[in-house]
This record gives C-alpha cells, sequence and structure tokens, in this order.
C-alpha cells in the first residue's frame, strides 16, 4: 500500500488505485461516457472497461471530457478471447477506440480456450508498450497455476467475482503467494447484496450504506474493488469508504456470508464456458 492507503503497488512496480468504476453492461453511450465524467469528477482515478462491453469509446469520451490529465488515471480494459485472436493486435485496436497511447493495465479476460493461449500474446502487449501491466480475470485456482507455470512475465492481477459472499479464500492465499493482487469486481453482488439483512444491520450501526458496508470490506483486505453504476449519487455513494472503520466483528460476521466453503470457485456460473 501507499502512504494515502488508496493505492496498491503492483509486482512490476506500477500503482492500481483500489477504487475504481465499472462498466460492465453500459452500452457505449453517452450514459456510459457521463458515468466515467462523474466519477472522475468525484474523485475517482481508475476505470475498468473491456472489449466485450463494446463501450471503449464511450469511456474513452468520459475520459477526454473531465480533462483530467491522462497520466492521473489508470485505465484497465480486459483482451476478449475467441479462437486465436492475437492479444496485441487487438490492444493495439482498443488503444484506437479508447483514443489513448497505453493501458495501465491489460487482462485476459477469461480462461476461455484455456488458460495459456493468450499470455504469450499479453507478454508481448506489453513489451510492445500497449499496456503498462498485464493480468488475467476469472482464473481458478488450478489455472492460475498453469499460466504462471509458463509465463516469462507473470500477471500482477487477477480480476475475479469477490464479496463477502464469494470469499474466494484459496484463489486469494494463492494469489498472495504469487504477488498477484486480486481485483474483486461483482462487489455488491451485481446488486443483489445490498438487500442482505446482516450487511444491512452493519450498515445501520455505522450510519453508512450497504454498498459502502461492502465496499469497505474488500478495501480493509486491500483488494481493489470496481463498482458498477450510471447513477452519479451512487458513484459518489460508492466513492465515500474512507472515513469509517468496520470493526474486526464487522469483518467477521461479513466473512460468515460466505457460499463457497473458501474455495477458490466462482459462485456463478461460468459464462466464458458457453
Ligand atoms: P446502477 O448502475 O443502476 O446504479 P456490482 O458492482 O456488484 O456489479 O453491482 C452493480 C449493480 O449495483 C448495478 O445494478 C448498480 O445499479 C447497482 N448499484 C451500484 N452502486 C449502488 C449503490 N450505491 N446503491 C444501490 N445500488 C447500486
Amino acid at each position: 500500500m501507499t502512504s494515502d492507503g488508496h493505492t496498491r503497488i503492483l509486482a512490476d512496480g506500477n500503482e492500481l488505485p483500489l477504487l475504481g468504476l465499472g462498466v460492465w453492461q453500459v452500452s457505449n453511450s453517452q450514459e456510459c461516457a457521463d458515468a466515467v465524467l462523474w466519477a472522475l469528477e468525484l474523485g475517482y482515478r481508475h476505470i475498468d472497461t473491456a472489449q466485450a462491453y463494446g463501450n471503449e469509446e464511450s469511456v474513452g469520451q468520459g475520459l477526454r471530457e473531465s480533462g483530467v490529465p491522462r497520466d492521473e488515471v489508470f485505465v484497465t480494459t480486459k483482451f476478449r478471447p475467441t479462437s486465436g485472436n492475437d492479444p496485441a493486435d487487438e490492444a493495439a485496436r482498443s488503444l484506437e477506440r479508447l483514443g489513448i497511447d497505453r493501458l495501465d493495465l491489460y487482462l485476459v479476460h477469461s480462461p476461455a480456450g484455456g488458460p495459456t493461449w493468450a499470455w504469450p500474446g499479453m507478454e508481448r502487449s506489453r513489451e510492445l508498450g500497449y499496456a503498462r501491466s498485464v493480468g488475467i480475470s476469472n482464473y481458478d485456482v488450478g489455472e492460475v497455476e498453469t499460466v504462471l507455470s509458463g509465463a516469462s512475465v507473470p500477471p500482477v492481477v487477477n480480476q475475479v467475482q469477490f464479496n463477502p459472499f464469494a470469499y474466494r479464500k484459496a484463489l486469494l492465499n494463492l494469489c498472495e503467494q504469487h504477488g498477484i493482487v486480486l481485483e474483486a469486481y461483482s462487489p455488491l453482488g451485481t446488486g443483489r447484496h445490498l438487500a442482505d439483512e446482516t450487511v444491512g444491520r452493519i450498515a445501520g450501526r455505522l450510519g453508512r450504506t450497504p454498498a459502502q458496508v461492502l465496499l469497505r470490506w474488500c478495501f480493509q483486505r486491500e483488494i481493489p474493488v470496481i463498482p458498477k453504476s450510471t447513477h452519479r449519487e451512487r458513484i459518489a455513494e460508492n466513492a465515500e469508504i474512507f472515513d469509517f472503520t468496520l470493526t474486526d466483528g464487522d469483518l467477521a460476521e461479513l466473512d460468515g456470508l460466505d457460499r463457497t466453503g473458501g474455495t477458490g470457485q466462482a459462485v456463478e456460473n461460468k459464462w466464458w464456458r458457453g
């Protein structure tokens, strides 16, 4: 962690802000550009998109409209692995759509087709200067081990579904052992966990919202989170997680909501397996 406690240093030395805006399921539209613009106005310095989301142009528009200097924003996109396409070629296309010269982080979106075939192209994307850092997403324990066994440049991030209900301890431990930062998508369970009774009770006691409690649970573990919202007031609410603390008792209670039994497995269907 860095001195302000709001970023995490990756194994390759790059700095990842712990809070980012996610834009999954937001179409390539003014709505997406606005969400990015509002997030940057509200102090976010990390935006997470993907080729498969189809909204990189709008993300680029929001970045430009914000006027925030490019080197102050951490931009992630993800390689969509279809049969045999080339990560470096696709990175160049992403850069064009985003209107930027270099990605901060480029992830293989899933182990579709096997966990290793795309990795050499990811390493090449980094060598070519298309991305400062490279990593993986949706990789389970065995898949992380497999990609590591053949990598010249190891992945520095594994972005996965992660929240108290999907507290994937085995995966988290493995990633930590290998210097891979686990990054949490669906930190709110795509909104479903906001109505949970335990989360609500803790939020009520602290005078915070359920979303803030779920995000703070990740933050206190130094796990980067990328909550998605297209509503300005929610984007603002999700950023107000730095000025309160969950007690050890709160953390333990939230940990107890886990439905994975501590395994590395995803709770939801593996959509990328078709
Ligand atoms: P919306 O985009 O309409 O605001 P996750 O990040 O786990 O995928 O969750 C995203 C979902 O949760 C979206 O449906 C989003 O809806 C909703 N959401 C995000 N932040 C909040 C919030 N602070 N309060 C209520 N719902 C939220």
